[in-house]
């Protein structure tokens, strides 16, 4: 049997894309809105050629009530919502805080506001560890306190879990299932879509792959001096897939009605902290490939350590981050070989 219509906002982004997979391969229809500032239509391509099966996709930028409203006339049978349409560089938000907060907050208002006048049941939205900020301890648990923001970026993520919980105590007709996501990383398996952030990249991951292949110089390490074993900054990586395949779960949940509460949120990582040294080393041995680096100075609004503790996610979504990060290192490989193969990069 058909499963409901889902809206997948940024759809044709790295964490987006690798979601629409998993969503159309669990039997969901899916369409995708996209302003296509950090992506490129081609994406769906990919997602074609994996699953069999075309998301409908209409390219538009969700600030503009007017493109939304529009969607939800064109496909009234939406059900579902996930909502990754969002600017993300927590480096670039030092920069560009107006584009992050307009951007950011914008599209989430927008949407709460269309999705009860169309019957839509739930909204499932990207979060991120750095609403913890320098957590006190590491894992982090959910129960853990939300720290100010050190970055316009975390706190747009703040402030948007907070306007969706005052939405929905305000009586809002639907529920919301937050993921705060630690570091996501990788490639799908097949190499039809991965990480491909436009210009050069923010993220360590494309920045290390783009190196590796000889389009970069050399990955500059931001800083050696921190307080952890090897002096550099500490993060949870999580297998892109594994990621994608907890956002299935958390709508299936929704719909289903499942849900404890009309708010759930949850931590997902593997529980694992590495550092941008080991990181590098893991890379370099799961590939063969050697990462020429150097250690520069620290980036601003960078967090020194930050990895889940995932136990409530493994508990009560039961999902876990299952991937190697030798294996999850080696399909980013591939992913960059493939563009390189294409002739994209
Ligand atoms: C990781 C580490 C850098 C680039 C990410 C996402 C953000 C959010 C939180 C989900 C840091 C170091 C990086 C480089 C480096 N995720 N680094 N050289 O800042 O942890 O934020 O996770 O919502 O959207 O961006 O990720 O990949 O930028 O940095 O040394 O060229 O790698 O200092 O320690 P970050 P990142």
């Amino acid at each position: 049997m058909k499963k409901e219509r889902i809206l997948v906002t940024g759809g044709t982004g790295y964490i987006g894309s690798h979601t629409v997979v998993e969503l159309q391969e669990a039997g969901y229809s899916v369409v995708i809105i996209d302003n296509l500032s950090n992506s490129n239509a081609d994406v769906i391509d990919g997602i074609e050629r994996i699953t069999g099966v075309r998301p409908d996709f209409v390219e538009g930028d969700c600030t503009d009530i007017a493109v939304l409203s529009k969607l939800f006339t064109d496909y009234p049978d939406i059900k579902g919502i996930i909502n990754f349409a969002a600017s993300k560089a927590v480096g670039e938000s030092m920069h560009k805080p107006i584009l992050y907060y307009r951007n950011n907050l914008n599209t989430l208002l927008n949407l709460l506001d269309l999705m009860g006048p169309n019957g839509v049941k739930g909204i499932v939205f990207s979060s991120s560890c750095t609403v913890y900020g320098e957590p006190d301890e590491n894992p982090v648990t959910e129960a853990a306190p939300i720290k100010k923001a050190t970055s316009p970026y975390g706190n747009t993520k703040q402030i948007s879990e907070e306007i969706i919980t005052d939405v929905i105590n305000a009586g809002a007709p639907f529920k919301s299932v937050i993921l705060r996501y630690f570091n996501p990383v990788g490639a799908h398996p097949s190499a039809e879509i991965g990480e491909l952030p436009n210009g050069v990249p923010q993220n360590l991951i494309p920045y290390l792959t783009q190196t590796a292949i000889g389009i970069r110089k050399e990955l500059s390490v931001f800083g050696d001096d921190y307080n952890t074993p090897d002096g550099s900054c500490i993060r949870d990586y999580i297998n892109v897939v594994d990621l994608a395949k907890a956002h299935v779960i958390a709508v299936e949940r929704m719909l289903t009605d499942k849900t404890e509460d009309k708010i759930e949120i949850f931590n997902l990582g593997t529980g694992n902290g590495v550092s941008v040294l080991e990181l590098i080393h893991t890379f370099e041995e799961a590939t063969g490939v050697k990462v020429p680096h150097k250690i520069v100075g620290r980036r601003a609004g960078d967090i020194e350590k930050v990895w889940a503790d995932p136990a409530y996610a493994n508990e009560v979504l039961g999902w876990k981050a299952t991937s190697s990060l030798a294996d999850t290192m080696r399909s980013a490989w591939a992913w960059q070989q493939k563009l390189r193969e294409r002739g994209i990069m």
